[in-house]
């Protein structure tokens, strides 16, 4: 053990945890075991997600909300089980402001083409604006960019710090009463930044702008409380924090989604239909159009059960924990930059840097050979890399699962790439 590790609190009991993923056991390039530092690409899944998957499939498939026979409803059941669960998870007032979608990217158009084909006093056009900023997933620029370029509407952003945090310094000129929208990330994916929410609500709210968060980085890490994060709009993706892919989640307020149009249409999502015009279901089944991810939603059910049986609080003080060693010890690499908070205040478990010249690919490629597991490239946020001057950067995350010797491990990887390229 190094003597940094000592000391550590917080920490869970990984060794328990891990025997609920299966994937952690395995080994790559000839029994090396995995080392797997890329939680915020995607999660792995416990044993309990996977079993409900199974189960779901081998004795309740049927399609939901249509057949009157045993196992359509105990699908139905199932499916609007889960929907009570993740209500329950974000405490949201009513199970009817979860709408289920795909991914975070889809939960995120959503409200830009709600917003988009909205009559007032939602209604986006050129006289009006939208913000977002420069520290976003491409999910959360490009609907709006694509918002904007439909209704004329003015895009704005906030910049980032040399430190890595959202710089609000013209928060007042940024967010004005022209600002129909602002739409934000709660932790940046590529720099683990946890901005501050409520300065920015605070401002939104002064104007009567909307708010939607991006909270695909949050929901798996902390407490997520829509009531006090007091935003109007959160989305979150499910394939991030223990439960499968194909499901995400768009938390709405009630009152907006019954006044907002839908962006789908098809069956599910209507009341009546005739040849000439439709009525639609209430939120959330109106923003549901077609053959929602059934399995996907059952296995989110789980996951969520699996985390709120370990605590949220625990998972978020465990990470910091390991982010807190992390940022410690990955300091002590020479050459090595990290790209965004250089401290463990404020700040999520994903840290990105770069490591001198060496390119991130090569890092990346040098770590796989020791069975490490990080993400290289842009992680989807292009502008932020754009704003350091550089192409790249190697990215490491850690979850529930990440322990400080994993921690280590990487650190003595990237001793091994310096050593690798001179
Ligand atoms: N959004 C995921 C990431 O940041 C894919 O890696």
């Amino acid at each position: 053990m190094t003597d940094a590790r000592q000391g550590l609190s917080g920490l869970l009991d990984t060794e328990a945890i891990r025997k609920d993923f299966p994937i952690l056991d395995r080994t790559v390039h000839d029994g090396k075991k995995i080392v797997y530092l890329d939680s915020a690409a995607t999660s792995q899944k416990p044993r309990q997600v996977l079993d409900a998957l199974n189960e779901y499939y081998e004795r309740h498939n049927a399609n939901v909300h249509r057949g009157v026979y045993t196992i359509a409803e105990e699908a139905t059941a199932l499916y609007e089980g889960a929907r009570d669960k993740v209500a329950a998870f974000i405490n949201a007032p009513s199970r009817n402001e979860v709408i289920f979608t795909k991914n975070a990217s889809e939960s995120l158009n959503l409200v830009a083409n709600m917003l988009g084909w909205a009559d007032e006093p939602y209604r986006v056009d050129s006289d009006t604006e939208i913000v977002t900023t420069e520290m976003e997933h491409h999910s959360n620029i490009v609907p709006w960019q694509l918002l904007s370029q439909r209704t004329g509407a003015k895009l704005k952003w906030f910049g980032i710090t040399d430190d890595g945090r959202l710089d609000l310094s013209d928060i007042d000129e940024i967010i004005t009463e022209k600002t129909k929208i602002v739409s934000f990330t709660l932790v940046s994916n590529i720099m683990g930044t946890i901005n501050p929410v409520e300065k920015i609500i605070r401002r939104a709210q002064q104007v009567g702008a909307l708010v939607c968060i991006d909270a695909s980085q949050a929901a798996p890490h902390m407490v997520l409380d829509v009531q006090a994060l007091q935003a109007d709009f959160v989305a979150f993706t499910g394939h991030k924090m223990v439960g499968p892919t194909g499901i995400g989640v768009l938390w709405g307020r009630q009152e907006l989604l019954e006044d907002l149009p839908p962006f789908l249409g098809g069956g599910e999502m209507i009341e009546t239909v005739s040849m000439h015009s439709s009525t639609y279901a209430p939120a959330p089944h109106k923003f549901e159009a077609g053959t929602p991810p059934i399995a996907q939603a059952v296995g989110l059910g789980a996951a969520v059960d699996y985390l709120s049986a370990i605590g949220m609080e625990n998972i978020h003080r465990h990470e910091q924990a390991i982010t807190e060693y992390a940022v410690k010890r990955l300091l002590e690499v020479p050459d090595l930059r990290i790209i965004g908070p250089a401290t463990a205040e404020d700040r999520g478990a994903t840290i990105s840097f770069t490591l001198g010249d060496i390119h991130p690919h090569d890092v990346g490629q040098v770590l796989d050979e020791l069975g490490i597991a990080v993400r290289v490239g842009h992680h989807c946020a292009r502008p932020v890399c754009l704003r350091y001057g550089i192409p790249a950067t190697t990215r490491a995350s850690f979850y529930l699962y990440s322990t400080p010797a994993e921690v280590d491990a990487l650190v003595d990887g990237l001793e091994h790439v310096r050593n690798f390229f001179g």
